[in-house]
């Protein structure tokens, strides 16, 4: 080798030490100035309510544990996408999560139509533990094949009636036109008292309720509160007859594009999310309902026990009308979840 080969070796060498560490460098800067992630949560709600409390904490804790990495930015209210786009945006990767009511999932799965059947739970705790047995957690995966993942449910509460008139005993309901979410067991248990159910998406309930397009609905305390719905709603039947909660849902396409040690950061604070946004839903139920008592716009109806053993007669008929759909075992295990 001669000398002057020598001197050429050693000034590439340098050449390319210097070009390795300004590409260092210039990586390092580049991902501290890189744009996070963006994660987006979008939901039909108002933002003082169970799912629009936990949406913001999911953004809070997500955003604290992985600081300049991933945004959640949550779009309440339907401002992005309402209930008839929201899960096909989630499978087009448009939105990343959604917590449709359980009642909305008809589409993607007959199995979820259990949480529908009138006079399934008696109580909210009878709800929680079916959805945290093994035949609740296994419907979280009820989905799955059609690209989409359930990471928990969420509760919103039980749900009660409301219209432009008293509803004391079923025959109240004959004839009436009732808002309910997409869902064809809702429909039956209305056209079980020969009432008239009709699918809305709940970004039109208001304004149907006030233009009388529609006699009454069915919705939580919570939503009847934070959508005012009481104000345009003369009467309230606490009848408790069902439920209303969510299932916290993302696609497989988002889920599986993450990187496993992030995914599980994110995953441990939608649980906290959850725990925080199911004490608020437990807290609501009392202090949404006494809201709207103080409001003196809508006069609420507390069924006598004779009163309600009507309603559930004439509304339990709908139970067999699904069985095959979404299974025998399933309704036992829910209903062993009352005792
Ligand atoms: C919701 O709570 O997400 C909406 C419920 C409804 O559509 O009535």
């Amino acid at each position: 080798m001669t000398l002057l080969n020598t001197c050429t070796d050693l000034n590439s060498l340098k050449k390319m030490l210097k070009f390795t560490a300004l590409a260092t460098l210039f990586s390092a800067s580049f991902s501290v100035f890189a744009e996070p992630v963006e994660i987006k949560f979008s939901h039909v709600v108002a933002e003082n309510t169970p799912k629009g409390q936990m949406a913001l904490k999911f953004k809070e804790l997500v955003e604290q544990r992985l600081p300049g990495e991933y945004q959640v930015n949550v779009f309440p209210n339907s401002q992005l996408f309402g209930d008839n786009n929201e899960l096909s945006a989630l499978l087009l990767n448009d939105v990343q999560f959604v917590a449709p009511s359980l009642s909305k999932f008809e589409r993607y799965t007959k199995k979820l139509q259990i949480f529908d059947l009138p006079f399934l739970f008696k109580d909210m705790d009878a709800v929680n533990r079916f959805q945290q047995s093994e035949s609740g957690q296994n419907l979280l995966n009820s989905m799955k094949r059609k690209g989409i993942v359930g990471l928990g449910y969420l509760h919103n509460g039980m749900k009660q009636f409301s219209a432009s008139s008293p509803l004391v005993l079923p025959t109240d309901a004959n004839g009436k036109k009732f808002r309910i979410m997409a869902s064809d067991v809702l429909a039956a248990q209305f056209q079980a008292v020969d009432a008239i159910p009709v699918k809305k998406p709940f970004s039109e309930v208001f304004t149907l309720l006030q233009t009388r397009a529609i006699d009454g609905q069915e919705n939580t305390w919570s939503n009847i509160y934070s959508k005012k719905f009481y104000e345009v709603q003369s009467h309230i039947t606490e009848s408790n007859h069902g439920v209303l909660d969510y299932m916290v849902v993302t696609s497989n396409t988002f889920w599986k594009s993450l990187p496993g040690d992030k995914r599980k950061v994110i995953k441990a604070a939608l649980d906290e999310a959850v725990a925080y946004g199911n004490d608020i839903a437990a807290a609501k139920v009392d202090k949404d309902k006494q809201a709207i008592i103080d409001s003196n716009r809508s006069e609420i109806t507390y069924l006598t026990p004779e009163q309600r053993a009507a309603w559930v007669s004439a509304m339990k008929p709908v139970w067999a009308q699904f069985e095959d759909k979404i299974g025998k075992d399933l309704i036992d295990a829910a209903v062993a979840s009352n005792k």
